[in-house]
């Protein structure tokens, strides 16, 4: 007889009689052509977030062959499953709009089955932290793995990669530098292999991020996804699966507000995406954590950028691998990490870095005493415009504009930039402040990758290359400038944001940490009176729209819905 909770009595369906529910499902697992004795293994779930829309996420099959392949070396039943998949390109408004839908889905689909471990396959932007919130909300023993970053192209004897080097093009093309054959030459080379943008994308930074949480196997992150020890790491990580299961190693035993410090301290020493700091601040909700965006700024005063990778260097993630991935960046770290924390290999994250081959010779990471960036790639601002934290990705900024004060030049909704952006009529110079509203969580929904505002098409034909911009949106990881972003509270729900009107002074200083609106008090308290919030329409008023609209919180929290997470016990980060 096995364990009642182990294997296919686990999760039984309810019919008020557990051996006839058993009866039951085995006989329709027979119906799958499994032996008893098959059944009688560890069951391996597998997440299939294959699809034909999801090109970071083309290998997927293969690689879920691979993982099968170890599960059953080691002694398991793999089975596979599908859950909702989430491509950048291919998901409108915005993906983020439907991370939590992801996460939900995830979660109920690990929970409702009869999975002794499972296997998340990740790799877009929004997936690995999708399949990371469901998998510590379901408390069902977890590994992750992903799908792996793209090689790069060529064009012109010089390296492209998707997406810095699409925006790169974009404004040149905008600009009036390259022509349409051109710009559609590039277009063909931006994304030449299979996997996730070979930048410091969101996709590269979670990768990391979550490696160095220690859910998934070391020297994960940077595999490119065409490489055949791609396909190694994955039948490694089903034949680890069987012994996660066998050890009951869930992912809070793993996801601890230590191993979360050591994401944000990784997040801050590969400049990586701001997207990041949204998705740990969501990962760490659904453990009871809350990320201190405060704290986090004082981690980044001691952290300085080590990864020379684009957007704020120039390399890629090929080259990262090369230099021994994310072990590398983790010896540099050594004194400022939480060395103990437990990672899925059932070792410490030391344990790991101390096994991990060094590289001979390698000009990706640099040392502490010779960084990229003194501090860490993202700071936090607070002030007037925004109360409860704004961010700006520093070293992807014009250093001569960390400290700009500014008339702003105001787009109230996404479409009347749309609308105006490129008009020759707009009354906009260099030294503006471009601020764009109702592009948060709940104004645009979903808190689209808008804040990278465009340089409007008369300054960028004068040369102009970069502005102030500030907005309640995200921006993509792959993109760069002065931009501060995800303003909290946002627009659309009343934020002082709401309140900016043209013309009105900004001042910008992020050594001093601060973003005020020059306007005094009594005005802005007049301007409150008479905001009104955005009218809610009939779309609004159903489905998962209406869900999101009514439960999304705000950027500071991670986006996640208010009922997914339980009470907050601990802020992160703590004390060292
Ligand atoms: Fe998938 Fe960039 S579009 S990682």
């Amino acid at each position: 007889m096995t364990h009642p909770k182990r294997g296919l009595r686990r999760n039984l369906t309810a019919y008020g009689d557990e051996e006839f529910s058993l009866f039951l499902r085995r006989a329709f697992v027979k119906a799958m052509g499994y032996t008893d004795e098959a059944l009688e293994r560890p069951i391996i779930g597998i997440t299939n977030t294959y699809s034909g829309f999801n090109a970071c996420h083309r290998t997927v099959p293969e690689l879920i062959d691979a993982v099968k392949r170890g599960v059953m070396l080691a002694g398991g039943l793999p089975v596979e499953f599908p859950t909702i998949t989430l491509h950048e390109s291919f998901a409108h408004p915005t993906s983020m709009y439907l991370r939590n839908l992801m996460a939900i889905d995830a979660e109920e689909m690990i929970r409702a089955q009869p999975l002794d471990s499972v296997v998340l396959i990740g790799g877009c932007d929004k997936t690995v932290p999708a399949l990371l919130m469901g998998a510590a909300s379901a408390k069902v023993p977890a590994i992750l793995m992903v799908t792996g970053p793209m090689l790069t192209g060529h064009h012109k004897g010089e390296r492209l990669g998707a997406c810095t080097d699409c925006r790169r093009f974009w404004a040149r093309f905008r600009a009036g530098e390259i022509d349409d054959q051109e710009i559609n030459e590039v277009n063909a080379k931006l994304a030449p292999t299979a996997g996730t943008c070979m930048v410091m994308g969101t996709a590269s930074t979670m990768a990391l991020c979550a490696e160095a949480m220690g859910m998934m196997l070391p020297g994960s992150a940077a595999i490119p996804a065409v490489m055949a020890e791609r396909m190694r790491n994955a039948e490694a990580t089903g034949a680890r699966a069987v012994a996660v299961a066998k050890e009951r190693l869930t992912p809070d035993k793993v996801m601890t507000p230590q191993a979360i410090e050591n994401a944000l301290r990784v997040l801050l020493a590969v400049g990586g995406s701001t997207n990041a700091i949204v998705h740990l601040a969501a990962i760490a909700g659904r453990l009871g954590f809350a990320v201190d965006l405060d704290g986090f700024d004082r981690m980044g005063r001691e952290t300085p950028v080590l990864v020379d990778l684009k957007p704020t260097g120039q390399h890629y993630m090929e080259h990262l691998y090369e230099a021994g991935g994310l072990a590398t960046i983790l010896r540099e770290l050594k004194p400022l990490l939480h060395g103990n924390a437990l990672t899925i290999t059932g070792k410490t994250l030391q344990e790991n870095v101390d096994e991990a081959r060094v590289p001979e010779k390698q000009d990706v990471v640099r040392p502490r005493s010779n960084p990229i960036f003194g501090e860490g790639g993202i700071a936090v601002l607070r002030g007037n415009l925004a109360p409860d934290g704004a961010i700006i990705k520093q070293a992807a900024a014009t250093a001569s504009l960390m400290t700009h004060t500014g008339r702003a030049v105001v787009f109230e909704s996404l479409e009347d930039l749309a609308d105006r952006i490129d008009d020759a009529a707009l009354d906009v110079t260099a030294d503006d402040i471009l601020v764009l509203k109702n592009a948060g969580p709940k104004g645009a929904p979903g808190m689209p990758e808008a804040g990278y505002i465009p340089i409007p098409r008369k300054l960028a034909q004068a040369g102009v290359k970069d502005m102030v911009r500030i907005s309640d949106a995200r921006m993509s990881g792959t993109a760069f400038g002065s931009i501060v972003l995800h303003v909290a509270p946002e627009s659309a729900v009343g934020g002082p944001l709401a309140l900016v009107q043209n013309g009105d002074r900004i001042r910008l200083d992020v050594p001093q940490r601060r973003l005020e609106l020059l306007v005094d008090e009594a005005e802005l308290a007049a301007r409150r009176k008479r905001w009104q919030a955005p009218k809610r329409s009939e779309e609004d008023e159903r489905g998962y729209r209406k869900l999101f609209l009514d439960t999304v919180q705000q950027a500071d929290l991670g986006c996640d819905f208010d009922f997914l997470a339980p009470k907050v016990t601990m802020r992160i980060p703590g004390t060292r």
